[in-house]
Formats: structure tokens, C-alpha cells, sequence
């Protein structure tokens, strides 16, 4: 078995540089405004984004909710790197950013965070124990928070299907592609109640991509 962390993070660090610039940015930025359109518009407390690669997403939640304060975090020190270099060249300060695994992190230092909202974006795939990520993040909300994850849809897409097996059997990594009622399976057993898909999206050719499958979740800590 290949080790997750340090391949994962030295992918991820390898493209951070031009995460935002790059082929698939528009692609992924695409996925933040998915999320975005679904946020509450009163929204005030924290956003936990899990996965948040260089902070565009939270970039974004800053400029248009004054009253929201962001933490990202991320196993890759670079994509934290920048994170911070472009929040504070964008003179947004209710920002911060955490370099860690999300699997490992002790969920102490996000105690009095006041957290109602996590996203998880493109990102969910890549944890060892889905389970017990999941509790992890209902651990984290405050009660009545709500999870927005965004995933890609393997019911849909032969692509996805074909990645999913060459991470099981080629390249060995703990990468999984779930079928959305799996999604739905893991959160509704960690105490989520509502869980629902609020969101399909499927493509042909679109942001430089030759077949988008995505799906939203959502879930309440009642
Ligand atoms: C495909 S990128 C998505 C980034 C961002 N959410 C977006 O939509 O553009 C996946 C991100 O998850 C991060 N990641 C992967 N495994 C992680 C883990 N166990 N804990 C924290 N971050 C992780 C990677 O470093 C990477 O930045």
C-alpha cells in the first residue's frame, strides 16, 4: 500500500502553484459556486471548508458574508501557503488557515469556533475511513449546522467508475469514489438528519472538462 499523506500531499503540493490558474481551475472554481449559490444568505458564524486547497472558496464566502469568519484546512502545506499569501494580498482578514489531515487533526483546537457550516469540496474521496471523517465533522458543527459536500457522482459517470478501480487495484491508494446513497449511508450513521442531494450536475464539455458527474449533499446536526 502506497502512504496516502505524503503522496497526496506531494501531489498537491506539486500544483498548488498554478492551482488557480491552471487547465481544470475554472473547472474547480465552477464546484465553489455550486456551494456558494446554496449558502444561506443571513449566514453568520464560522465555515469550516475541509479540502480547501488555496482558499477560493472562502475568498469568496469573505467578500460577500462581512460577518462570516473562515478557516481552511488542508494536508498540503503549499495549497495553505498560498491560501494565506492570496487572502492577505486580497486584505481579507477574517480568514485563517490550518495545514493538517483532516483525519488526524485534534478537533480541540476548533473547540469555541462557533462552526455552522463545513464544506467539503472535491475532497471527500481522498479520506482513509469515510466514516469516520464523517463523525468528525458532525463533531465539529455546531448543533442545527449544516454539511455541503460536493462530490463527484459515480453512478453516473463510466470515468469516475474507472478511476475508482484503478485506485483500488493499480494505484493502491485509500482514493474511493462512492455512489451518492453511500454519501447519504456514512452521514445519515454518523446523527446527520435531512440528508439530501440538493444538487446534480451533469456535462459534457464543460470548463475544459469532457464529462462533469457531480453531486451536492446536505446534511443538519439536528
Ligand atoms: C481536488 S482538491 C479540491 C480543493 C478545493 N476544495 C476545490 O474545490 O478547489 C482536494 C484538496 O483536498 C486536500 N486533501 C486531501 N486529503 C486531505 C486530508 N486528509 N485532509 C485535508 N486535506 C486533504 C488536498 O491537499 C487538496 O487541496
Amino acid at each position: 500500500m502506497i502512504s496516502l499523506c505524503s503522496n497526496i500531499e506531494k501531489e498537491f503540493n506539486e500544483i498548488a502553484s498554478t492551482y488557480e490558474t491552471n487547465r481544470l481551475s475554472s473547472w474547480y472554481k465552477a464546484h465553489g459556486e455550486i456551494i456558494l449559490n446554496v449558502l444561506d444568505p443571513h449566514q453568520n458564524g464560522t465555515i469550516l471548508d475541509i479540502g480547501c486547497g488555496t482558499g477560493w472558496l472562502l475568498r469568496q464566502v469573505a467578500k460577500s458574508y462581512q460577518n462570516i469568519k473562515g478557516i481552511g484546512i488542508d494536508i498540503s502545506s503549499k495549497m495553505i501557503d498560498i491560501a494565506e499569501e492570496e487572502a492577505c494580498r486580497e486584505n481579507i482578514d477574517n480568514l485563517s488557515f490550518i495545514k493538517c489531515d483532516w483525519e488526524e487533526l485534534d478537533l480541540s483546537v476548533l473547540k469555541g469556533e462557533n462552526i455552522n457550516t463545513v464544506v467539503c469540496a472535491s475532497t471527500f474521496h481522498y479520506f482513509a475511513d469515510p466514516i469516520r471523517a464523517s463523525k468528525r465533522i458532525f463533531e465539529t458543527l455546531t448543533k442545527g449546522g449544516r454539511l455541503l459536500l460536493l462530490e463527484r457522482d459515480k453512478a453516473d459517470s463510466i470515468l469516475t467508475h474507472t478511476w475508482a478501480v484503478l485506485h483500488r487495484f493499480l494505484i493502491r491508494d485509500h482514493v474511493r469514489f462512492y455512489l451518492s446513497h453511500e454519501l447519504i449511508q456514512f452521514f445519515e450513521s454518523v446523527g446527520f438528519s435531512d440528508v439530501s442531494i440538493k444538487r446534480k450536475l451533469k456535462k459534457l464539455f464543460w470548463k475544459r472538462k469532457f464529462y462533469t458527474s457531480l453531486v451536492l449533499i446536505s446534511g443538519k446536526k439536528p
